[in-house]
């Protein structure tokens, strides 16, 4: 079976969409079929496309990130995807509160992906300065990258 992830964060227009788009990318390079979305468990930014910084550092990095638009995440996706893999402990907590009871997704955060990072958040960017998009950009591709071999050592 195909597998297929959706990235959480708060917002789905910082570090989820990176995610995503790294997640793309690296699959990509690695010739890996997964379906690949995003969401937030907020909806204030439903619609609206990735913080202009977050679009820069991954223009920046090579990789397009102007067409995502943010939604919010539904119990629907629970089913839907195989894994649902949240940015932070507070999207994760949230999450599981919001999992029906037939939820089928398995759910991680992004950094239990990459080695001795197991347990960690990514950082929110989105009050911080543009520096801490770099930082953001780091992660998701760690975590895409370790992801692969998740996907890989499960499938
Ligand atoms: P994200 O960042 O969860 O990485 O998309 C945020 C975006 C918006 C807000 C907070 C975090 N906000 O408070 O509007």
């Amino acid at each position: 079976m195909t597998p297929s992830v959706l990235f959480v964060c708060l917002g789905n227009i910082c570090r989820s969409p990176l995610a995503e788009v790294a997640m793309r990318e690296e699959a990509r390079r690695v010739g890996l079929e997964v379906v690949i979305d995003s969401a937030g468990t907020g909806n204030w930014h439903a619609g609206e496309p990735p913080d202009p910084r977050a679009q820069a550092v991954a223009q920046k990095n090579g990789v397009d990130a102007s067409a995502l638009r943010a939604r919010q995440v539904t119990r629907g996706d629970f089913t839907r995807f195989t894994h649902i893999v949240a940015m932070d402990a507070d999207n994760l907590a949230n999450l599981r509160r919001l999992a029906p009871t037939n939820a089928t997704a398995e759910l991680s955060l992004l950094l239990d992906h990459v080695p001795r990072r197991e347990g960690q958040s990514v950082v929110d960017p989105y009050f911080g300065d543009d520096d801490g998009f770099d930082v953001t950009w780091a992660d998701a591709v760690a975590g895409a990258r370790g992801l692969i071999q998740t996907l890989r050592a499960s499938g």
